[in-house]
């Protein structure tokens, strides 16, 4: 690899390169990954066995806790983010549990923000704080205004922007107040990915992602990793990743790496076909108001990615609108090819114990929006076209 490209990089462009170059394994010319399709390795001499098993060496050994292709996937992902390693997993989720369950003990504290992802507010509240984790929710501009907010927090969970509701936070000044308390920071990137925040630079502790999302980008993977120091890595690699056991699969990893490298172009598309839908929409009749993540440097937020939400005033009927949607499907998740919208109020509903949507709740009359790679004018014709018929 060309050693301008190994630190954080500094441009879309750069990046972009980056990634065509993060494969760098040496399978005969190969330009992707070899899917390594083995659960183990074999080894050609007790000896060798011995050392691996002791530590003295680092081959791979049995596919649940470290694989080639995972590792090339990993790898490049480290690059992405510019950390100094990376772990991957079966799931976003997988990620955030084993990295949650690494950090934290017994009798612990995690401040975590307002509005996040429904499953990691369920796993906090249903697996953690019986575990003897306290757990507090805080506004986002808590995290950054409040000082004292971490007083004796281990862990700070954070997502910025936040799920549903698109508040931002200023990474650098919550990695700051953090270090003062001796808080660990991690932070769910999956909305922003590296192309658009990159939040080790900013002195956050811990990036990770639902890599089904933006990372795959073909809504045809469920994957999640985990970027960070080499210390805190290790901590995972030691414990939650073996014994978990929420390892990724060579071919997911596979198509990781393939969804890698148009993962500049595709965010920026993203984000083109949003910024113009977004024009139209704000004054558009029903919108009472539309919450998307504002684009500030500063912050660390470089990008608007193609996920944001509408609150709709009452003349809207939003069983309608979402029935008069064509080229938007309905659905969960987001990061794909295709627009996706969510209703709030399908989310409220969801059955089994309470979501964060609940319990923060978010405002039923509220439509996630996820702008795919279709084209930007035919997907405006249809939520336009869905939203006036949706008026009583
Ligand atoms: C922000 C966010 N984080 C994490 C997850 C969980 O990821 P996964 O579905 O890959 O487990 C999701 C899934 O929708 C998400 O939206």
């Amino acid at each position: 690899m060309n050693s301008e490209y190994t630190s954080p990089a500094d441009s879309a462009d750069a990046l972009a390169t980056l990634l065509s170059e993060a494969y760098g394994g040496d399978s005969g010319g190969s330009i992707t990954p070899p899917i390594v399709q083995s659960s183990l390795f074999a080894f050609d001499s007790y000896e060798a066995f011995e050392d691996r098993m002791a530590g003295r060496t680092d081959t791979a050994l049995y596919t649940r806790v470290q694989n080639p292709t995972v590792s090339a996937f990993e790898s490049a992902m480290a690059q992405a983010e510019g950390g100094d390693t990376a772990v991957a997993f079966a799931s976003g989720m997988g990620a955030i549990s084993a990295t949650m369950l690494a950090l934290v003990k017994p009798g612990d504290r995690i401040a975590c923000v307002e509005h996040v992802y429904p499953d990691s507010y369920r796993l906090f509240e249903r697996l953690m704080r019986p575990f003897g984790v306290d757990i507090s929710y805080h506004p986002l501009s808590a995290f950054e205004n409040d000082p004292q907010l971490l007083d004796g927090v281990k862990v700070a969970y954070l997502e910025s922007p936040n799920s549903l509701m698109f508040h931002t936070l200023n990474l650098g000044t919550v990695a700051a107040h953090a270090k003062r308390h001796g808080t660990r920071t991690v932070i769910d990137n999956s909305w922003a990915t590296p192309v658009f925040q990159r939040p080790l630079e900013h002195g956050i502790d811990v990036t990770l992602h639902s890599a089904s999302k933006y990372i795959s980008g073909h809504s045809d993977t469920v994957a999640g990793v985990v970027v960070s120091s080499e210390q805190i890595i290790h901590e995972i690699r030691d414990l939650t990743l073996p014994l978990l056991g929420a390892k990724l699969a060579p071919f997911e990893a596979f198509l990781l790496m393939r969804g890698l490298r148009t993962l500049v172009p595709r965010m920026h598309r993203h984000q083109d076909s949003t910024n113009r839908i977004l024009d139209r929409l704000a004054s558009f009749e029903g919108v009472e108001k539309i919450n998307t993540a504002s684009v500030s440097p500063d912050k660390g937020i470089l990008g608007r990615s193609g996920l944001f939400s509408v609150q709709f005033d009452e003349s809207v009927d939003i069983r309608r609108l979402c029935n008069a949607l064509s080229i938007f499907k309905l659905g969960v998740s987001w990061g794909g090819f295709e627009s996706l919208a969510l209703p709030a109020r399908v989310g409220l509903a969801q059955a089994g114990a309470e979501n964060s949507m609940q319990r923060f709740k978010v405002p039923a009359n509220l439509v996630r929006i996820s702008i795919g790679l279709e084209g930007a004018d035919d997907l405006w014709k249809d939520l336009s076209h869905a939203i006036t018929q949706a008026r009583r």
